[in-house]
Formats: C-alpha cells, sequence, structure tokens
C-alpha cells in the first residue's frame, strides 16, 4: 500500500473529492434555512458529511472539530475517515461555519473541510477561543498580534500603498470587541461588523480584491485552524493567539503544558506544504454563493484550494437529486 508522510508530496488533489462532502453537508443543511433550529442544521450536515467522508479515497483522522459547542451534532477527534487507502491525512472539520446564520435565514454561512499529511495539524484545543489577524499576501510579514491595532492598519495600508481611510477591517460583532472597534475607528480606518462565520471573513481579508483587507479579533480555536489551511492555499499571512475564557481555562492550559502565550502563524497550526481546503456556501454571502434549489436538484457554489499548486477554483455544480439517488457511492 502506498505511504504518505508529511515530507512526501500528496500527488492527487483530493480537495477535488473533498468538495463532494462540502457540497453534500451544505445541501443538507441548506433545507433547514431560516427554521430557527440550529441543531437541525447541524445534525443535518454532520450526517451528509460522515456518509460522504466515507467515500473518500483516504486514510484520515478526524484532529480539529467544530462543535463542542452547546452539544451541538459532531464529528468526533480521532474519528477514522475514508475508505481507508492513501493518503494518510490530517482531516479539519466544520461541517457550519454560522449554524446561528443558517438557523435565522441570514447570509454567509459555509460548510469547510481541510485536509493536511499525517501528523502535521496541530490543534490548540484547550482554548475554545483565540485572538486572530488575518491579511493578504502584501501584508502578511508586517502584521504581529501583539501589536496596537493602529500600528497593524498603518502597516498595512503602508504595504497596500493605500491611506489608512481606504482599509477596511472586519471584526465579528461581539461585546468583547469594543476596544477593538473603538481603535480602528479612532485611526480612521473602516469597520465591517459580521454576526458569525469568521473563516470566510478570514479568507474575505487574505484574498485579492476583496471589500475587507483584515481581519481582527477572536474567534473560535477550530475556526483559526481552518482559517489558517485557506491561507496555505491562498497565500496570505495569519497570526493567532490563545484567548483563555477564564482563569480556569488558562490554568487548566499551563498545567498541560500548553504556552498561553505563543503566537501560531499558519505553519504553526498547520505544518504541511501540502494543505486542501474545500468550503461550499450554504447561504449566500460574499465569498460564495448559497445553496439554490430548482425542480429535481441544487445548485450550490464552492471553493477549493492546495497549497502546493497555489490554485484557487470556484466550483459551480449542479446535483440531479433523483440520479444521486441512484448512486451507492455519491
Ligand atoms: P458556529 O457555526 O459554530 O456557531 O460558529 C460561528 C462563529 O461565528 C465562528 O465563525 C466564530 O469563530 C465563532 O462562532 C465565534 O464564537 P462566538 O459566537 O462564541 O463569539
Amino acid at each position: 500500500m502506498e505511504k504518505t508522510n508529511s515530507r512526501r508530496p500528496l500527488e492527487r488533489n483530493i480537495a477535488m473529492e473533498l468538495v463532494r462532502v462540502t457540497e453534500a453537508a451544505a445541501m443538507a443543511a441548506a433545507r433547514h434555512l431560516g427554521r430557527g433550529d440550529k441543531n437541525l442544521v447541524d445534525g443535518a450536515a454532520v450526517a451528509a458529511m460522515r456518509q460522504t467522508l466515507g467515500y473518500v479515497r483516504m486514510d484520515g483522522i478526524v484532529v480539529v472539530v467544530e462543535g463542542e459547542k452547546d452539544e451541538a451534532p459532531m464529528l468526533y477527534i480521532g474519528e477514522r475517515i475514508g475508505d481507508g487507502s492513501a493518503p494518510q491525512a490530517d482531516i479539519a472539520v466544520d461541517p457550519i461555519d454560522g449554524t446561528t446564520l443558517v438557523a435565522r435565514g441570514l447570509p454567509g454561512a459555509l460548510s469547510v473541510l481541510a485536509l493536511s499529511a499525517r501528523g502535521t495539524m496541530n490543534y490548540p484545543r484547550q482554548f475554545f477561543y483565540m485572538n486572530k489577524i488575518v491579511t493578504g499576501h502584501e501584508a502578511k510579514d508586517l502584521i504581529d498580534i501583539d501589536a496596537p491595532v493602529a500600528e497593524n492598519i498603518r502597516n498595512i495600508a503602508r504595504a497596500k500603498r493605500r491611506s489608512v481611510a481606504e482599509i477596511t477591517v472586519v471584526v465579528l460583532d461581539r461585546p468583547r470587541h469594543e476596544q477593538i472597534i473603538s481603535e480602528i475607528q479612532q485611526i480612521g480606518a473602516r469597520v465591517k461588523l459580521i454576526s458569525d462565520g469568521d473563516v470566510a471573513a478570514s479568507i474575505d481579508a487574505a484574498m485579492p480584491e476583496t471589500e475587507v483587507d483584515v481581519l481582527m479579533g477572536i474567534g473560535g480555536t477550530t475556526e483559526g485552524v481552518l482559517s489558517a489551511a485557506a491561507i496555505h492555499c491562498i497565500g496570505g499571512g495569519i497570526q493567532c493567539k490563545a484567548w483563555p475564557r477564564d482563569e480556569d481555562e488558562r490554568e487548566a492550559a499551563i498545567v498541560s503544558g500548553v504556552d498561553v502565550d505563543k503566537i501560531y502563524k499558519a505553519e504553526d497550526l498547520i505544518n504541511s506544504e501540502d494543505v486542501f481546503f474545500a468550503a461550499t456556501g450554504v447561504s449566500s454571502g460574499e465569498l460564495l454563493k448559497g445553496v439554490r434549489y430548482f425542480s429535481g436538484g441544487a445548485h450550490t457554489q464552492s471553493l477549493v484550494m492546495r497549497s502546493r499548486s497555489g490554485t484557487v477554483r470556484w466550483i459551480d455544480s449542479l446535483h440531479d437529486f433523483k440520479r444521486l439517488d441512484k448512486l451507492e457511492n455519491l
């Protein structure tokens, strides 16, 4: 049997197979758009993801999961997935980033999956949240999560050859971000608030020619690792730092030997040159269109990326439900 390790390139573009998984999860979850039930949304996405992951030609282990929040349905750390054949891989999943968005019928939710060679993903799961800064390639070496907000924005503006007033910072709309928002406002940059979904926002911040230049603030650790996977492929910069919710979380991390002050760059979260990323829109947002139904089928839009080639693909798919039902292996 072919063996894969972190030093040997993954020859196959497995992201082209992973996208079928995020498509299936998005289509299953989108049926529950606006019905006000987060668990229904998560449950549908997780079930579809688990089933379709089983068909992917790989020996995968789930290393990073979203769902430990509020007892939502989830895939489990250590769960073996794929058909057991090569490559051996680490998997990060967020069946739905933006469950509340889907439950409330709001834009911007995605189904997300990332893969890298076995043993290369580092998930600091002692921390539920991380502080993050994400930007595009121009300023990737100029960001510093420990520096003041104003300094980072000035450096990003300089790298992008723009004025500070032409820089847009995307921030999760949370009370914990009042200070950051006020610092952004004071320096005269633009603020874009989002109610949920910082993976999509991180991708927007890293990609050229989008509405936003940088993401700042505290979001989920799982989403941080998934954003790092996207950054490996797109080529921007990300820095994350643990943001313990309370003293107990901080103490527990210290006792388990984790450095609370460590700055995690993309390569500290995923130490691999072979990173694959797939995401499918559930509800339409700036990055991707959501699931649209037609008689007998649905239309999905996805983003598929591979770090080794740096190719970023948008994939529009038409799904014929009758024919899919006849297939044993989606
Ligand atoms: P869920 O889909 O799990 O609800 O995550 C949505 C999200 O907005 C993430 O994108 C973000 O990282 C995290 O929640 C922020 O957490 P919180 O809502 O607790 O502030």
